[in-house]
């Protein structure tokens, strides 16, 4: 039995982060997009923005010492957002997004998503933010239904070539902290 821990990426994570949302999208995301969606959203628009990592707003969990999920929170435009049509709401320095949680295949349903999260949320309100939006993939949006976001709008990201990535935009009011304890999770 280990303890996961959460600590904020470096530029030295980066290519092993990258590793990881490629996996944690294609085999979890397998059933919910098409292998084509998948390749295409992982080469036209990336798992992630590098800005996260250099904005220390990005987060990794370990447990063991190896990395087993990440994600992060900004209130810059996510790459995805550029080629929508409301992209201006966006562009709000005031709105809180929270951006690229990805859990290893291999620790899937093991409470690191919701671990990821709550220490995503708490710096959400260290940084005083009452409310915090994401764009939930279909795959993981009963996930975050269960930590209580609401879906708000549906939305279609065009990567070209008539391939789209359907997500819905979700909300959530950030009540105060309850202070529960950690989860364990088995290597
Ligand atoms: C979505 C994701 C981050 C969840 O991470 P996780 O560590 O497996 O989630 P947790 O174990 O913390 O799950 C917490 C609860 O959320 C719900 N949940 C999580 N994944 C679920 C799924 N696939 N289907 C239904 N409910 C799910 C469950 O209620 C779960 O509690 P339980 O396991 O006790 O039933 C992970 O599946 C993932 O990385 N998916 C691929 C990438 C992706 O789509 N990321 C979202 C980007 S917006």
């Amino acid at each position: 039995m280990s303890h996961i821990e959460i600590r904020l990426a470096e530029r030295s994570d980066l290519q092993a982060l990258r590793a990881l949302q490629a996996r944690s999208i294609r085999v979890l995301g397998h059933g919910y997009y098409t292998a084509i969606q998948i390749e295409t959203f992982i080469s036209r628009v990336g798992t992630m923005d590098d800005y996260l990592v250099a904005d220390r707003t990005y987060l990794l969990a370990t447990c063991d010492g190896e990395m087993v999920g990440c994600g992060g929170w900004t209130t810059r435009m996510p790459g995805y957002a550029r080629n929508l049509p409301d992209a201006h709401r966006y562009a709000n320095r005031d709105r809180a997004t929270v951006r690229s949680v990805f859990v290893e295949p291999l620790a899937a349903r093991r409470g690191i998503g919701r671990r990821i999260m709550n220490a995503v949320e708490d710096r959400l309100r260290g940084e005083g933010f009452a409310t915090v939006e994401l764009g939930a993939t279909v795959s993981g949006h009963a996930f975050y239904r269960t930590l209580g976001y609401q879906p708000l709008r549906e939305m279609r990201i065009d990567l070209g070539g008539g391939v789209s990535f359907a997500l819905t935009v979700m909300s959530k009011t950030l009540a105060a902290n309850t202070g529960s304890r950690p989860p364990a999770c088995v290597a």
